[in-house]
């Protein structure tokens, strides 16, 4: 197969495109869809601030590498999540990346700063840990973002992510999570704005391009996350996309293009009702944002619990 751009040996072929491209051509090609996403979406102001979540795998250290060739002026972020030798290796990938090119990386460690770790926080809240780490991650990146006077906060959710996330909310027609699910979030009293820079680019694009231009990131999986609800979606549109090669970007895409502003008015909705939640501050729909909730009911003093127990925990 020869590049489709200059005819040289390609070394990658990107079914849905049907196309091939030699190195120099894919990287090219990947930094075009994320400035595409960017345009399309009118994502990123000039001058604006950006904060790039980093968690060491290959999207997030992807799209922090893509910001800057862009010439965004990006900082990272790494939030430690506590969930043993997974964090701490994840942990340093990201502060490895940062030092390699002397980018600035804020990190948060949510023991420390918040008094309880996942594992902990998940047992503590009778919760599914993703659930309890997704709620937590969302707060924090908010939090930082904001106190730390950024304008943006960009995350690697990529479009196998989204597509798999939008299976879920359409099978259970959850209007509220449609509503919010979008490239870009508006910034509101209390939220910063939300960007998705990678949602023109597939997973496999992303490990593609980590290894094209040397990144080195963490490849094993979160060891809580093996079995969950959102997995098995991934599988499901990877079947259907072995079939029809293309399915889940039109699935995306079309959503993003002619679904999404259907239910935007049932997020609006929900973002009318929010007020300041009477512990952190946070817009919240209750008196007490379900983030403090969870750092009550986890910081009580307990025995530490290990990965291991909570995800025996779950699938029991
Ligand atoms: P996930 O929720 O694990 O699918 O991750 C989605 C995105 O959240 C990643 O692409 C990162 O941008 C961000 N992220 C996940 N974990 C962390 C972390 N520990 N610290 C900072 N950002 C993270
Ligand atoms: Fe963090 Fe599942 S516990 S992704
Ligand atoms: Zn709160």
């Amino acid at each position: 197969m020869k590049c489709r751009r200059c005819r040289a040996p390609a070394v990658i072929d990107v079914r849905r495109h049907n196309a091939g491209f030699c190195a120099e051509c894919f990287t090219r090609h990947c930094r075009e869809q994320v400035r595409r996403a960017i345009e399309d979406h009118d994502m990123i102001h000039e001058g604006d601030r950006v904060l790039v979540a980093v968690s060491g795998g290959k999207d997030s250290l992807g799209l922090w590498q893509l910001l800057r060739e862009l010439g965004y002026e990006a900082d990272g972020l790494y939030v430690g999540l506590g969930i043993g030798s997974y964090s701490d290796r994840s942990g340093e990938f990201a502060r490895a990346f940062a030092e390699q090119h002397a980018w600035p990386l804020l990190e948060i460690d949510l023991e420390e700063t918040y008094g309880f770790d996942i594992p902990g926080g998940a047992r503590a809240a009778k919760r599914v840990p993703c659930s309890a780490c997704g709620l937590s991650k969302r707060h924090v990146f908010n939090d930082a973002a904001i106190s730390n006077g950024y304008d943006i906060l960009a995350t690697g959710h990529n479009l196998d992510d989204e597509a798999a996330v939008l299976l879920g909310n359409v099978l259970r027609w959850d209007a509220g999570y449609l509503g919010r699910q979008h490239p870009v979030l508006p910034a509101a009293p209390g939220f910063v704005r939300k960007v998705k820079p990678l949602v023109r680019l597939g997973e496999r694009e992303l490990a593609a391009y980590c290894v094209l231009t040397g990144i080195d990131y963490i490849v094993e999986e979160c060891p809580m996350a093996v079995g969950n609800r959102h997995l098995g979606y991934k599988d499901m549109l990877n079947q259907v996309e072995e079939r029809s090669p293309g399915t889940k970007a039109a699935f995306l895409f079309g959503f993003i293009e002619r679904g999404h502003e259907r239910f935007a008015g049932d997020a609006a909705e929900e973002r009318e009702d929010l007020r300041p939640c009477s512990e952190c501050g946070a817009p919240t729909p209750g008196e007490v944002c379900a983030f403090c909730k969870l750092r009550s009911r986890a910081a009580a003093p307990r025995i530490p619990v290990r990965v291991e127990d909570v995800h025996a925990e779950v699938e029991a």
